[in-house]
């Protein structure tokens, strides 16, 4: 889990190290971004808005498209899991523009990486599908919960 928090806020996963996830999900508009559509590497604009990131580990998330089945995610359900799902903006050319292989290379170069996976996976190895499950990971615990501290009456007051 600490392992994915580093992840998902290092720029250095992107081409040219200016773009992190949290570049676009930003914690204080909810792990989402203000603007229309994305803005990524090199100032390239995406074709979609950036969706709050809040509350996907909650497991039967029903889809408001009849095509997307439930519990895929994207605004058109491509990614079957959030593993999936992570590994799609850093290969992406207009969000982080890089490749799997060089976000590899890049991570082993630094060298505190080695010992966080280490912790997370008990034993070494820098990988993509380990990537994938820490991100994957930490996007989980981002999780609100509505408390109605006046009881259920603001759900039933009629008028
Ligand atoms: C350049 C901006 C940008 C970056 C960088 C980015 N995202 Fe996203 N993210 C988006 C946009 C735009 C969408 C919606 C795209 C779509 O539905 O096709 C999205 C969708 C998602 C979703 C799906 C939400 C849902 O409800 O289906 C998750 C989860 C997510 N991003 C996590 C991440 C993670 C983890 C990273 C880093 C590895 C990341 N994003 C990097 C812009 C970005």
């Amino acid at each position: 889990m600490r392992l994915g928090r580093w992840l998902f806020f290092d720029k250095r996963l992107s081409r040219d190290g200016t773009i992190s996830c949290a570049t676009c999900h930003q914690p204080e508009y909810a792990f989402s971004q203000t603007t229309r559509v994305a803005t990524g590497i090199a100032g390239g604009k995406g074709k979609r808005k950036v969706p709050t990131i809040i509350n996907l580990a909650v497991p039967l998330r029903w889809s408001n498209f009849k095509d997307v089945p439930a519990g895929a995610f994207f605004w058109d359900g491509r990614a079957r899991s959030l593993e999936e799902q992570a590994l799609e903006p850093i290969a992406n050319p207009t969000e982080m523009g890089s490749t799997h292989t060089t976000m590899i290379d890049t991570l082993t170069r630094i060298r505190s990486y080695a010992a966080y996976f280490t912790e997370a996976f008990g034993a070494p190895g820098i990988t993509k599908e380990r990537i994938a499950q820490a991100v994957a990971d930490y996007v989980r615990t981002l999780v609100v919960t509505l408390v109605l501290t006046d009881g259920s009456r603001s759900l039933t007051r009629t008028r």
